[in-house]
């Protein structure tokens, strides 16, 4: 049995079969395509409600590491161009396996933490944003008509 088995309960396959197969619950639509990870709309500066999640969770889960607004650290890399490198699957399942390129550089597996796991496409979302998307640094704003059934910011994160 690997780590990750002991962790996750399942072989990294089956896991990453199910973060493709299972839709977010909580996504919201973005207009008629039902939302996919990755899915972004940037507008003037602003973002949908997913988007604007993925950055919440990304600067309470990640940041430490991997620096402000996705720009990388000189502990870890850049994830606005590990998004644009590597795909869904390649990216969700980083951070559910966690991973150990450089000896002592070590991106901590998130298996076990439910918020970070059912949060990964929102937080891919939002690094397509700043990447292709051409979103900026800082906080970015919602969408004034998607953000009816958005959640209101509840604490910290900036
Ligand atoms: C404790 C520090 C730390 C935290 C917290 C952390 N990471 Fe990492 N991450 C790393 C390091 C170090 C690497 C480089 C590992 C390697 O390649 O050997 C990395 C690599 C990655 C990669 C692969 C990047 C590439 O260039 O291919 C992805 C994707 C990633 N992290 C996503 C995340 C996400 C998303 C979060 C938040 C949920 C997160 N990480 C939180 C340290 C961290």
């Amino acid at each position: 049995m690997t780590v990750f088995q002991r962790l996750y309960g399942h072989s990294l396959p089956v896991v990453l079969l199910s973060l493709l197969l299972v839709p977010p619950a909580v996504a919201k639509e973005l207009g008629e395509a039902p939302y996919r990870p990755g899915d972004y709309v940037v507008e003037d500066g602003k973002v949908d409600p997913n988007t604007y999640e993925g950055y919440l969770v990304y600067t309470r889960a990640c940041m430490a590491c991997h620096g402000p607004d996705g720009l990388g650290s000189s502990f870890a890399p850049n994830l606005i161009r590990a998004a644009e490198r590597r795909g869904w699957a390649d990216f969700a399942g980083t951070v559910a396996a966690g991973r150990e390129v450089q000896p002592g550089q070590v991106m901590p597996s998130f298996a076990d933490d439910p918020y970070v796991m059912r949060n990964i496409p929102y937080i891919f979302s939002y690094m397509k944003a700043r990447g292709e998307g051409g979103l900026g640094r800082g906080r970015p704003r919602i969408i004034e008509s998607m953000a009816e059934e958005a959640e209101e910011p509840d604490d910290e994160s900036e």
